[in-house]
């Protein structure tokens, strides 16, 4: 399997990553995954524009030119061609004595490697618990430290359920490696994209459509009690894409089926992909 590291084309076995990289140690970097339809990166530039703001937010000054990264993501992506899938790519900090200031010299290390899904990822009605949102507050920044998303992930894993669903006392955020949505009398509300939550490529996609469908929009914070009494809830994620949640800490959202406005959400986005 080939990989890109830094600029180089290299097999997986080739690349080193030193024990001093501050990505291992500190969970110093950030990261993107970016979905492949038909062969071809889907919102490619909306999401390098978030790798370079997420690099910029933690001051890792970014090591190339966005024309020299595409064309080394197209090589990429030539060597290991892939039809439905992603690639993730991360940058850190560098190599560097292990110590928390910033290195005065570290030069960033950037590795992306492609994957081709076995089986497309489900989206059928899912579930959902509700956690606490421990995490910092930056979530707006796509960094490495994911270990408040790794564990609610596993929260939601031992129950049995897809996704665990953040709050901040009564406020929901968003999911582990999602952003949340609710539907009530026509109207699809959202957290708003500040530094509580990421703002999701697939958000910001879903937002756009749900204005071309002429649905009322308000990106505005719910509660976990506005969710339960709503009349649909759904998750988005470049993995997911538009995923209804049909229960929630066991109690069953509306008729427990996939919601009609999540429906024409998800065939106008699945009609922007072919
Ligand atoms: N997760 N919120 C969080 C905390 C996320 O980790 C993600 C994405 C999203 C949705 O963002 P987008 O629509 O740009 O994928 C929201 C990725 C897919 C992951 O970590 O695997």
């Amino acid at each position: 399997m080939m990989i890109l590291f830094n600029e180089d084309l290299v097999s997986r076995d080739e690349a080193t990553i030193d024990i001093e990289d501050r990505g291992y140690q500190f969970g110093d970097g950030v990261y993107e995954v970016i979905r492949i339809y038909h062969g071809v990166f889907f919102e490619l530039e909306a999401h390098l524009d978030r790798l370079e703001r997420s690099a910029s937010e933690i001051k890792i000054a970014f090591p190339f030119s966005r024309e020299d990264l595409k064309a080394n993501l197209e090589k990429l992506i030539e060597k290991e061609p892939v039809q439905s899938g992603h690639v993730y790519m991360q940058l850190t900090r560098g190599v560097a004595p292990r110590n928390h200031p910033f290195p005065e010299k570290a030069d960033p290390v950037f590795v992306a490697y492609t994957k081709e899904y076995e089986k497309e990822p489900s989206r059928a009605p899912g579930r959902a618990v509700f956690t606490d949102d421990i995490r910092w507050l930056r979530c707006d920044i796509k960094s490495l430290n994911l270990l408040g998303n790794v564990l609610a992930k596993q929260f939601a894993n031992d129950q049995n359920v897809e996704e665990a669903i953040f709050h901040r006392g009564e406020w929901i955020t968003e999911g582990s490696s999602t952003n949340v949505f609710i539907v009530k009398n026509k109207t699809l509300y959202t957290h708003p994209a500040n530094h509580l939550i990421l703002n999701g490529i697939t958000r910001r996609v879903v937002l756009s459509i749900a204005k071309d469908l002429g649905v009322k929009v308000k990106e505005e914070a719910f509660t976990k009690q506005d969710l339960l009494d709503s009349d649909e809830v759904f998750i988005s994620s470049t993995t997911q894409e538009v995923r209804p949640i049909v229960v929630v800490d066991g109690v069953r959202i509306s008729d427990g089926k996939e919601g009609e406005i999540t429906a024409s959400l998800h065939a106008k986005f699945a009609g922007r992909l072919s």
